[in-house]
């Protein structure tokens, strides 16, 4: 348990269409400096629980409290500005734009001389970036996109960082560098929320992490009682928690 809660969903029931609930009274909680995975299989409602808690899915009932305020269903421009940065799963980046005016993008609310220190902080913080910034993001490698796309989500200087599957797609190399990043940027103070597919890894760079199951969670606790437990790894680690 965490003692200053961030951002807090209780019993989230939500989703897309009519009549049709993904998230069937989901519960999840972010502390202050928390770095916090959602792992669970496909279709299990992990980018809905992301969405729900970013305001881009009707949350039907239950509470999102952000910092002590009722967030749900406010639309995601207003999470914005109360510091909530959000990554999606796909289509992260505009791939027609260079890495300099995604990142601008990411920004369009500040005045310039703010957005030029930021992009500063972001080329420091990524120097792979800083090397490419009049470079078109579509001619980015998976790992360099990802970075970008975490970058983007930085501008606003978030205290809470929503990513969605940040390794997903990338080389083992790749995705090391992407969890590296992840925890650098924790490490500064930013509180973050992982789904992952990559169960075993995130749980292993995590404070704690969540299982979720058709709509509901499952298990949680801490990465390493996740790790071990052994109905977690039975269905939700398969095979390779067994190497
Ligand atoms: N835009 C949408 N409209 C209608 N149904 C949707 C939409 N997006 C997702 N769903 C449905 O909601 C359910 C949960 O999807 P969600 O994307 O949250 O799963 P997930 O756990 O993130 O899966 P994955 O690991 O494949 O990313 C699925 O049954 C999916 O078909
Ligand atoms: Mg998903």
């Amino acid at each position: 348990m965490t003692t200053d809660v961030l951002l807090e969903a209780t019993d989230i029931v939500a989703g897309y269409l009519p009549g049709v609930d993904i998230l069937t009274g989901c519960n999840f909680e972010l502390g202050e400096r928390e770095l916090v995975g959602i792992i669970g299989p496909n279709g299990a409602g992990k980018s809905t629980l992301l969405k729900a808690m970013f305001g881009l899915v009707q949350v039907r009932s239950g509470e999102v409290v952000l910092k002590g305020e009722q967030i749900a269903n406010l639309p995601a421009h207003h999470l914005v500005t109360r510091g909530v940065g959000f990554v999606p799963q796909t289509e992260n980046v505009f791939p027609s734009l260079t890495v300099g005016e995604n990142l601008r993008m990411g920004a369009y609310q500040l005045h310039k001389s703010e957005i030029d220190a930021r992009i500063d902080a972001m080329a420091e913080l990524f120097p792979r970036l800083g090397e490419r910034m009049r470079q078109r993001a579509g001619l980015l490698s998976g790992g360099e996109r990802q970075m970008l796309a975490m970058g983007r989500a930085l501008m606003m200087e978030p205290s809470v960082l929503l990513l969605d599957e940040p390794s997903a797609g990338l080389s083992p190399a790749y995705q090391d560098e992407v969890f590296v990043n992840i925890k650098d940027i924790n490490s500064t103070g930013v509180s973050i929320v992982m789904v992952e597919q990559n169960a075993r890894r995130c749980l292993e760079i995590c404070d704690r992490g969540y299982v979720l199951d058709q709509g509901k969670n499952a298990h949680e606790g801490s990465g390493y009682d996740l790790l071990t437990d052994p109905k977690v790894i039975d269905l939700y680690l398969g095979t390779l928690a067994k190497a």
